[in-house]
């Protein structure tokens, strides 16, 4: 079952640009994307790369490796060389806290 998460003060996310966190053991990207905050894996599903090494454009995160890029939305892989989508997980702000659903 999920489970709320704390993971970093709301305005520790930067906007337009995305940075890492741990939660609940994982590492997590965090995206500040038109005042609203979205998560995802931050681990790339292709290689061995952190998407908080990468770059954002709008919804789009670029990889840093081969630039591959997903949408931080629902994590759907937008171009090759990726295969697989990349795992989102539920935001709530709350007090000026970002929490994630793991
Ligand atoms: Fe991310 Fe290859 S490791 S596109």
């Amino acid at each position: 079952s999920m489970q709320w998460i704390k993971a970093v003060a709301r305005a520790d996310v930067p906007e337009e640009d995305v940075i890492a966190v741990e939660a609940g053991g994982r590492e997590i990207a965090l995206y500040g994307v038109d005042g609203e905050v979205y998560a995802t894996d931050n681990l790339c599903t292709h290689g061995n790369a952190r998407l908080c090494d990468g770059f954002l454009t709008g919804h789009e995160i670029e990889c840093p490796l081969h630039q591959g890029r997903f949408d931080v939305r629902d994590g759907r892989a937008l171009c090759s060389p990726l295969r697989d989508n990349l795992a989102t997980y539920p935001v709530r702000i709350e007090d000026g806290v970002v929490f994630v659903a793991l």
